[in-house]
């Protein structure tokens, strides 16, 4: 025998094993599960985007209030704040307050005007900045719902993913609104049958600002509508320049109007504080926060 033989014939025992082997493997891979590739999944579409206008104003209160309305907002997906300033000049903490926040956000400036600044009858308060906000959503919005959160309210965040599918006109109830304790459209067999607040005031919508939104297609069917300087009945008189708006088609939200998700809170007014004596103080931290303060 040839010494080449064994050699060869071990040979062909190791191929042919080696090969029954990875025959084995190969089966055995198949029959594994396909792991879950999540990636190949494509994701959920985002959320139609909200528009939320919130006027606020200088005040002793204006820092704490944008604080805990964006950290409300904080908790909203594809949501933009606009946040519009009655005043004439930018506020570089309004501004640093909202980067802290980290909410998305658009900052603008729209004064009242000089002649209801002035008056002694109620004033039309923080119309001037929602208009603002309405000229912002005309010129770069083309679908999703709009807003108006005066930054002194309280709003449970389930609101605000209820109110995102709104197709016209949305409403549904504001708790703490006048005597009666509540703002709400009155339903009866899921239809409007009237509005519930201590003051209806002739109005033909007598809701709160708090109480309803609006889809951003309807308002661009709507070119003309805005809010009228006009104490008391800004809400009633930006819903009608709305119309053609029939009551059987607003859609109710809060389950048919039967919870409360918004409050009028209204904070109590803290008095400006009084000036800092820097001849006692000078030099230490109170000089730094004296930015802070709006000071008698
Ligand atoms: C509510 C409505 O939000 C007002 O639109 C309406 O004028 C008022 O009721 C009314 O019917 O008399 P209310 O809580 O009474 O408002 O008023 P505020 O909270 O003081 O003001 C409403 C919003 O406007 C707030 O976001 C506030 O920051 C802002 N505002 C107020 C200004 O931008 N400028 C002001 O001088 C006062
Ligand atoms: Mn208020």
């Amino acid at each position: 025998m040839a010494t080449g033989q064994p050699i060869k014939m071990y040979l062909t025992i190791f191929v042919a094993t080696t090969c029954i082997y990875m025959v084995l493997y190969q089966y055995h891979v198949s029959r594994q599960p396909m792991p879950q590739v999540e990636f190949l999944k494509a994701p959920p579409p985002p959320p139609p985007p909200l528009y939320i206008i919130t006027p606020t104003y200088k005040r002793a209160e204006q820092l704490a209030e944008l604080t805990r309305l964006g950290y409300t907002l904080k908790h909203v997906p594809n949501l933009l704040w606009i946040v519009v300033d009655d005043a004439n000049h930018t506020s570089p903490l309004v501004i640093e307050t909202l980067n802290r926040i980290g909410v998305p956000y658009e900052y603008f400036l729209a004064p009242m005007p000089e002649i209801y600044k002035h008056t002694k009858k109620a004033k039309p308060r923080g119309v001037s900045n929602r208009n603002r906000g309405l000229d912002y959503i005309r010129a770069n919005a083309t679908d999703g719902v709009l807003y108006f959160a005066d930054d002194d309210n309280t709003y449970d965040i389930s609101i605000f993913d209820q109110m995102r599918y709104t197709k016209k006109v949305s409403m549904w109830p504001v708790g703490l609104v006048t005597k009666f304790g509540i703002s709400t459209p009155i339903i009866r067999n899921g239809k409007i049958v009237g509005f519930y607040d201590g003051w209806i005031g002739g109005r033909k919508f007598p809701v709160d600002m708090a109480g309803f939104a609006v889809s951003v297609k309807f308002l661009h069917e709507r070119p003309k509508a805005k809010m009228p300087y006009k104490p008391g009945y800004e809400e009633d008189g930006f819903l009608k320049s709305l119309q053609p708006l029939p009551l059987t088609e607003i859609e109710l939200l809060a389950s048919n109007c039967t919870e409360i998700l918004t409050w009028h809170t209204q904070t109590k007014k803290n008095a400006n504080a009084t000036a800092l004596n820097t001849n006692v103080h000078g030099g230490t931290n109170l000089v730094q926060l004296d930015k802070y303060l709006v000071r008698a």
